[in-house]
């Protein structure tokens, strides 16, 4: 991760608290209100920075959480991040055997970076609990639709997530996770179609430092250089707004 370019006005941690904060104000409600307080341990897997796995943390400490990811340059953001309170794992998740069965596991905005979905399903199978969940969040990619204001940043988080897709499917992805985890036993209890959405100014704030962390992260030089001055002309333009939108589901094992 790039962590020279940055929004002038924000510190690299404050963007990625104000995009953690942006995108835990509703899943809290949606996913983890509902689950977390009965849950012993949750294993997250490709946590990144840990940032969104030490807000769940702070919000509910008795859990033991776990994160796994398999990014050098981020398992060393996450271990400045998490200190000792969370356990972190460096390795990719194939490579992964605890010692201990999971009560949950957390797949948030990695699944489209998982080549072979069903070898992990499998691999969770293993390690999850009999009436353990699993929460999958991702984006609706198909639902994406930008704004007219940001052409730059529209197209580049258009490509980025096109990327992702290996094979065409006329399912969606969440489609195709269902049957997926049905086939392998596995109830599907909750989906939630959401949207993260900047209609207020401090969302918009939140969704500003959100763009500007995915240019930093995504984007080249020359990408950048014509994104950052398209996100301030957004920012200080009232017409301005972005929609995120969003897929969850809960999965229990059998
Ligand atoms: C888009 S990031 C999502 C980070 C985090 N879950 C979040 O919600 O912000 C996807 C992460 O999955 C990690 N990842 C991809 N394949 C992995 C694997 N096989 N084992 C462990 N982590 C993996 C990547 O390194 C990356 O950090």
């Amino acid at each position: 991760m790039k962590q020279s370019y940055q929004n002038p006005s924000h510190s690299f941690d404050s963007m990625l608290e104000l995009t953690t904060s942006m995108f835990m104000h509703i899943e809290h409600e949606l996913f983890w209100q509902p689950y977390l307080p009965q849950l012993e341990n949750l294993l997250d897997i490709g946590c990144g920075t840990a940032a969104y796995l030490s807000e769940l943390h702070r919000r509910y400490p008795h859990i033991a959480f776990t994160g796994i990811e398999s990014n050098d340059g981020l398992v060393a953001l996450a271990r400045k991040r998490t200190y000792n309170d969370i356990q972190l794992v460096h390795s990719r998740y194939e490579d992964y055997q605890p010692k201990q069965r999971y009560t949950a596991m957390l797949l948030r905005l990695v699944i489209q970076h998982i080549p072979n979905r069903l070898q992990l399903l499998s691999w969770i199978d293993r390690y999850l609990e009999p009436g353990g969940f699993v929460f999958i969040i991702d984006f609706a990619d198909e639902n994406f639709t930008g704004d007219i204001l940001l052409p730059r940043f529209t197209a580049l988080f258009h490509n980025l997530r096109a990327s992702l897709y290996q094979h065409r499917t006329f399912l969606t992805m969440r489609d195709t996770i269902r049957l997926e985890y049905q086939q392998r036993d596995f109830a599907l209890l909750d989906t939630h179609y959401y949207n993260i959405d900047a209609h207020n100014p401090v969302m918009k704030q939140h969704m500003l430092a959100y763009m500007h962390l995915v240019s930093a992260q995504y984007g080249n030089q020359a990408q950048r250089d014509l994104i950052v001055p398209e996100l301030e002309a957004w920012s200080s333009n009232t017409d301005g707004s972005l929609a995120l939108p969003m897929f969850g589901m809960v999965f229990q094992k059998q």
